[in-house]
Parts: C-alpha cells; structure tokens; sequence
C-alpha cells in the first residue's frame, strides 16, 4: 500500500505519527531551548556560509533561532509558536502557519533568494508538497538546505522517520525533492561536528 498524498515512493504508514493531535495543540507554548548542541549549531551556520544562503530568507519550521552567524538581510521565519517566532533576532517578519494543515505557503512567488529547514524535516506529513511550493517561493538558482540530526519529538516524527537511520534519512530527503520536481539533483552530506556531540546531516538542492 503506498501514501494516497505523496504517490508511489512511500509505503502506507509512512508519513503516520503516534500523536495525530492538531500540531497547534503541541506547539502551543513556548521552548526557548536549542534541539541540538552547539558544535551542531556551529556546523549549520558554516554550511549557510558555505552555500552562500543570504539576501532574502525563509527559514520554514523556525523558532526563537535561526543559526546563521550572520542574519540574513531579509529572514522570515515560519513556524507553529508566535512566542517563539517574535523573538527570534535574526529575523525581520514572521508567521505562523501549520504546514501539516496546509502545505501551501502562504507567500508569493519567486519572493526568496532561499530557504532553510534545521532539525524539523521529521515533522512534515505532507512534505512533498511542502518542498514543491518551497521551489515556487524560492527564486531560480536558490537552495532550499534541509539539516538534520539525531534527536527528535518521538511522538510528533512520521514513522518512516522513526523506523529509519540517518543513511535513509538523506535519501528520504532526497526523494522528497526528486518527488516535488522543480529542483536539480539534491546533494547530501555528513557535516563535521565534534567528537561525541550531536552529528548534522545536509541535504539541499537548487531551484531550477
Ligand atoms: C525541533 S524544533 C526546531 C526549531 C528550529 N528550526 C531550530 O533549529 O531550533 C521544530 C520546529 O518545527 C516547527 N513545526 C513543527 N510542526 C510544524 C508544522 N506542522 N508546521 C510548521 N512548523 C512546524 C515548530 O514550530 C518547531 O519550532
């Protein structure tokens, strides 16, 4: 049995969770916490340097946090807690919005240079048709860079997630923008972090 809204590439149950509650219920109040370590935190800023990921910004699944060493000169950041999203000091404007009760981005076409998503890929249920509208508001040539580590909300994560190491886990990325279309071949890595820390994982693609 395949998932009815993502087509043939996953099985049935993939993108089910233990609490099927309404997001919003879950992130009601806010974490002022970091999900990984610092050495983790260290090595998204790099990549974001790496890859070049400024000018206008949308950081999806955001908080109070948005990792760059440098803000951006335009950072919206998306995500399910006001509180959190308001004092976030990289960012310029902010929204809430429930990408599981909606993969439409509620943002105009082309208005991005590129867009992010640290540690909360895990979360979508939906997510090729998150990634498909991330290649509307994403100019041309943009990436839309996807990090992501070890830990998680267990009861929030699709089981496919859960059910998998961080080997498929890149290649379920992957397959979420080959399946989304309107992006080049996704590129993966395992980004350098200390000894012991928490490990990143980097999964990205550009807009074609
Ligand atoms: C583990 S936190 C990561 C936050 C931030 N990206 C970071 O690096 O610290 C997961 C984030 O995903 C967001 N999120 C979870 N479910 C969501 C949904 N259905 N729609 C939009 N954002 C969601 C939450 O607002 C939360 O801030």
């Amino acid at each position: 049995m395949s998932s009815e809204s993502e087509g043939l590439e996953f099985p049935g149950g993939f993108f089910a969770r233990d609490d099927e509650t309404d997001d919003a219920m879950f992130y009601s109040y806010p974490r002022y916490v970091t999900h990984i370590d610092d050495g983790a935190i260290d090595a998204v800023g790099a990549l974001y340097d790496e890859l070049g990921v400024r000018g206008a910004v949308l950081d999806l699944m955001s908080s109070w946090v948005s990792h760059f060493r440098e803000p951006p000169d335009a950072l919206t950041v998306l995500g399910m807690n006001a509180d959190e999203l308001a004092v976030n000091r990289q960012a310029r404007s902010w929204v809430v919005h429930d990408l599981n009760a909606d993969p439409s981005l509620p943002l105009g076409d082309d208005s991005f240079d590129h867009a992010t998503c640290c540690v909360s890929v895990d979360y979508l249920t939906r997510p090729v048709d998150v990634f498909r509208d991330v290649a509307r508001v994403v100019r041309p040539g943009g990436l839309f860079v996807c990090t992501f580590s070890n830990r998680l909300f267990p009861t929030k994560a699709i089981r496919g997630w859960l059910l998998s190491g961080s080997a498929t886990h890149q290649k379920v990325v992957s397959e979420y923008f080959a399946a989304a279309g309107g992006y080049e071949p996704a590129r993966t890595r395992q980004c350098t972090t200390p000894p012991g820390g928490d490990p990143l994982y980097a999964v990205w693609a550009m807009v074609s």
